[in-house]
C-alpha cells in the first residue's frame, strides 16, 4: 500500500477507528516481521489520533514485559507482570481503562505528561505475547469506543498477522 495514512480528525471516534482498521488490515502483513507490523501500528494509531501522547507494545519474553516499537517519549524499558497498568493487564488478561493515572494504585509513571492510559492485552493461542500500552496528556481520555476497536485492533494482530 501506498505509505500514506488516511485520516478523518473530526470524525466521530467510531468512524476515526473503522477507517484506521480498513488501512491497517492492507498495512500489516504476516510476511512482514513482527516488529515491522508493530512499528508500522503504532505510527498509525499515533498519526490517527491527536490525543495519543505515547502508544508502544511491551513485549513478554517469558519473564517480564519488555520495551518494543513505539511512538512518543522515552520509556521505561522493561516491567514485571504484576506491576503497573501494563503488568496488571498482562496478569488479569484483561483490558483496564485507567481515566486518571494519579488513581490507578502500583501507576508506573514512565513519562510525566501521562494522564489517562489504556492497556490493552495480547494473547496467541492462550499464551500471552505481551501489551498494547495507549497514554493520552489528558485525563479521561479512554472510553468504552476506544475499547472495544483497540481489541479488535489486537485480535485482528494477534489472530491474522501473529505467526
Ligand atoms: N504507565 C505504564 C508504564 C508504561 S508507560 O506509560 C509508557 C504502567 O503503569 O504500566
Amino acid at each position: 500500500m501506498a505509505e500514506i495514512l488516511e485520516t478523518k480528525k473530526d470524525a466521530a471516534l467510531s468512524e476515526q477507528y473503522e477507517l484506521l482498521i480498513k488501512q491497517i488490515e492492507s498495512l500489516l502483513s504476516k510476511d512482514e516481521r513482527l516488529i515491522t507490523n508493530l512499528a508500522n501500528l503504532t505510527a498509525a494509531l499515533k498519526q490517527t489520533f491527536d490525543k495519543i501522547s505515547w502508544v508502544g507494545f511491551y513485549l513478554y519474553d517469558g519473564e517480564l514485559l519488555y520495551l518494543g516499537p513505539f511512538q512518543g517519549k522515552i520509556a521505561c524499558t522493561t516491567i514485571k507482570i504484576g506491576k503497573g497498568v501494563c503488568g496488571t493487564a498482562a496478569e488479569s488478561g484483561g483490558t483496564i481503562v485507567v481515566p486518571d493515572v494519579n488513581k490507578f494504585p502500583g501507576h508506573i509513571l514512565c513519562d510525566p505528561d501521562s494522564k489517562s492510559e489504556i492497556v490493552i492485552p495480547m494473547f496467541k493461542n492462550n499464551k500471552l505475547i505481551g501489551v498494547l500500552d495507549v497514554d493520552s496528556d489528558s485525563y479521561n481520555s479512554f472510553n468504552e469506543t476506544d475499547k472495544k476497536y483497540l481489541e479488535e485492533i489486537v485480535k485482528f494482530l494477534t489472530e491474522e498477522i501473529i505467526n
